[in-house]
């Protein structure tokens, strides 16, 4: 991670009205509310939404047959009500999920730090709305979140599918608690990330590099649970991606509830 007395560094994606071009910005001065140590964190963006933009829907080349990604979006349609609102984070091409999720009939708003996703996932499913948007815009103050200037208002359900993974591990705690705090009560999360002890790992990807964390199974479930969830089921799935240059991965699914 990059950034020096406690700025936080970002790089090419909104902030504060603003569309940064990887100078250090300090948007970040509200910090996560609530987490009062989150201020020793500096945010070093740089590259990933560049690694997706190039990525492009190669994305969707490299990982076919999304068998447990799609039996996860298949649990959450079925468990919300018809016309529920669903926020898809860190959304990539809105394939499979985003489009699985409308057709089933709910309201689907993305976020992205990666133009070039956003623009596949708008070609994709239309009927969606979708934002470029950080992660850590979504947290309370933050510009995408409870308060702030263009806050998305409250969510019955977030599906976080391999997005929480490209974030430094000491901030997923945090975007967790940020995410529940956009769900109503009761509200469901639909979480997948792929099982491996690593933190800010640099990781080759479809010939670029990206920056991936994990964890090993009962550690994610305890941050899951840390964070205000709990874990209704699970399901893991071994994934051997087409692409040759991305190692096979056991994929954990976690259907989650917001604790009251
Ligand atoms: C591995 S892809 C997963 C895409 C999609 N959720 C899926 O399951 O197919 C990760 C996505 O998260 C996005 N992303 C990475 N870091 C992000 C951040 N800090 N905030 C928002 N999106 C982010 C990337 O641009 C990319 O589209």
């Amino acid at each position: 991670m990059s950034g020096e007395g406690g700025r936080r560094v970002h790089d090419g994606a909104e902030h504060g009205g603003q569309v940064t071009d990887g100078a250090a910005v300090d948007h970040y001065a509200d910090d996560y509310e609530g987490f009062e140590d989150f201020d020793r964190l500096a945010l070093d963006r740089s590259g990933q939404a560049e690694a997706f933009d190039a990525i492009g829907d190669r994305y969707d080349e490299a990982f076919p047959h999304k068998d447990g990604q799609v039996s996860a979006g298949q649990w959450l349609a079925d468990a919300l009500a018809p016309g529920s609102r669903v926020l898809d984070v860190g959304c990539g091409t809105g394939l499979p999920t985003g489009r699985q999720l409308v057709e089933a009939g709910h309201e689907l708003v993305g976020i992205d730090i990666s133009p070039g996703m956003l623009a596949l996932a708008r070609e994709n499913v239309p009927a969606a709305t979708f934002h470029q948007a950080d992660i850590v815009d979504l947290r309370a103050g933050g510009r995408y979140g409870p308060g702030g200037a263009r806050d998305l208002g409250e969510f019955d359900a977030i599906v976080a599918f391999f997005s929480l993974l490209m974030l430094p591990r000491p901030e997923i705690p945090y975007a967790l608690r940020a995410l529940r705090g956009l769900l109503r009560p009761g509200g469901l999360l639909a979480l997948a990330m792929v099982e491996a002890d690593v933190d800010d790992f640099a990781l080759p990807f479809l010939g670029n590099s990206v920056r991936v964390s994990g964890y090993l199974r009962d550690e994610l479930r305890r941050v899951v649970r840390d964070a205000g969830f709990e874990i209704a089921a699970e399901d893991s799935h071994s994934y051997a991606p087409a692409s040759t240059d991305v190692p096979p991965e056991i994929q954990l699914y976690l259907h989650c509830r917001r604790s009251v």
